[in-house]
């Protein structure tokens, strides 16, 4: 029997704090007007000191739970895709399976910068296609301002931050992820980079001083390059689905530039109101974009059930990706009552966490003590 991996649950988290074009300008030579000509971007969310890329993660992961009647212990895989990680190990993905309480889920974190989430989606997608699992959290989530260099105005205008979660559950009909593109050329690796802190320039005064910690961007040539792909790694993915363009109800696009969007809009030749765009409130949110591009739309009453979306991305490495996507009708409506009880979950998961931390020290000291020679 056919397996398929339908959307049946999503949620976003963005930091309360809004940081405006005006208040770039006090920071680098920049000004609203040009700012919003060239980019579409008025405002940008940027997270205080009590978020962090797991935090915000985990709030989007309970959000997208929350609409559904699925606990966090069913889930099977959670997937962070993300370019700015909490750390290099341990993952930020296994850093939200302790926050959320998905006690029996794998969890990782896949790097494809912007188009990871269409990559995560994908191959939890695969898994659940192919029965080795049957519910999946695919989370894209970032806090790039702490990668920003503010003090360089092709760069400092551009990134947010914040969350969104999709949860894929298997079923025995169709709908949901239906075709998937995903491709890289790492030749133009270095048009968009972090180039300091990993295995080749690790991190020292050096590299700091020379600000090499922080995202380097030729904007010029990446812009070019995504007005090459978006239009047509759609027409790909839509092609593998056996749909044609007119069957398209909405395309999802990662939000980096309206001028990007416009030009994939123009290169297709559909009405921009067929693509979601969000960028005017949150920036540039890499992995974060597509999901909280999505959510708005729903929420807004541009989506529903039975819709066809083609979900299309690009970013470093360089990457580049298209995915459809059908909703189905939700199984069951949730109850006020049933979602609150989430953050219940959710602090009962802190419990367990700290109890875990307290019960691991505890055998550990226990175990030195019996080893200890007579
Ligand atoms: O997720 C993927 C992430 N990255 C992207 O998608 C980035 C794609 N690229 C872009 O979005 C655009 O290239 C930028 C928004 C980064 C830059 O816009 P542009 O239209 O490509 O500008 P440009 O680099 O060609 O520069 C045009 C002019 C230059 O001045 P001159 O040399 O013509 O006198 C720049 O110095 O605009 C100047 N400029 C600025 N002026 C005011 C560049 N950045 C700024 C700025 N404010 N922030």
């Amino acid at each position: 029997m056919s397996r398929y991996a339908h959307l049946t649950g999503w949620g976003m988290a963005v930091p309360d704090r809004v940081l405006t074009n005006h208040e770039i300008e006090q920071m680098v030579d920049t000004n609203d007007e040009w700012i919003i000509a060239r980019t579409g971007i008025r405002e940008r969310r940027i997270a205080d000191k009590s978020d962090t890329t797991a935090s915000l993660a985990a709030k989007a992961a309970l959000r997208a739970l929350q609409g559904t009647d699925v606990k966090a212990r069913e889930i099977d895989l959670i997937i962070v895709a993300t370019s700015s990680p909490e750390h290099i190990f341990p993952s930020t993905a296994s850093l939200v399976q302790d926050r959320i309480g998905a006690t029996e889920a794998g969890a990782f974190d896949l790097s494809a910068a912007c188009t990871g989430f269409i990559f995560a989606l994908n191959m939890a997608a695969q898994a659940i296609r192919s029965g080795s699992l049957n519910r999946a959290l695919v989370i894209g989530s970032e806090t790039l301002s702490r990668m920003v260099n503010w003090e360089d105005r092709g760069t400092a205008i551009l990134f947010g931050d914040g969350a969104g979660a999709f949860l894929l559950e298997g079923r025995d009909w169709p709908g949901g992820v239906m075709s998937c593109v995903m491709r890289s050329d790492g030749s133009g690796g270095d048009l968009l980079s972090v180039p300091a802190g990993g295995s080749f320039m690790p991190t020292s005064l050096e590299t700091l001083q020379k600000k090499l910690h922080l995202i380097q961007m030729d904007g010029r040539e990446v812009f070019r390059f995504a007005t090459r792909v978006m239009a047509s790694a759609t027409r790909e993915v839509v092609e593998l689905a056996g749909m044609s363009l007119e069957d398209v109800d909405l395309v999802i696009p990662h939000q980096a530039n309206k001028r990007i969007i416009e030009a994939a809009a123009r290169g297709l030749k559909l009405p921009l109101d067929r693509f979601a765009l969000n960028i005017d409130r949150y920036g540039n949110t890499s992995t974060a974009s597509i999901p909280i591009a999505f959510c708005e739309a729903f929420e807004q009453g541009r989506t529903r059930a039975g819709d066809r979306l083609v979900l299309v991305g690009f970013g470093a490495g360089l990457t580049w990706g298209a995915l459809t996507l059908q909703l189905t009708e939700p199984e069951r409506v949730v109850t006020p009552v049933e979602r609150r009880r989430w953050w219940v979950f959710a602090v009962l998961a802190r419990l367990r966490s700290v109890l875990r931390r307290v019960g691991r020290r505890l055998e550990s000291w226990i175990f030195r003590a019996r080893a200890k020679p007579e």
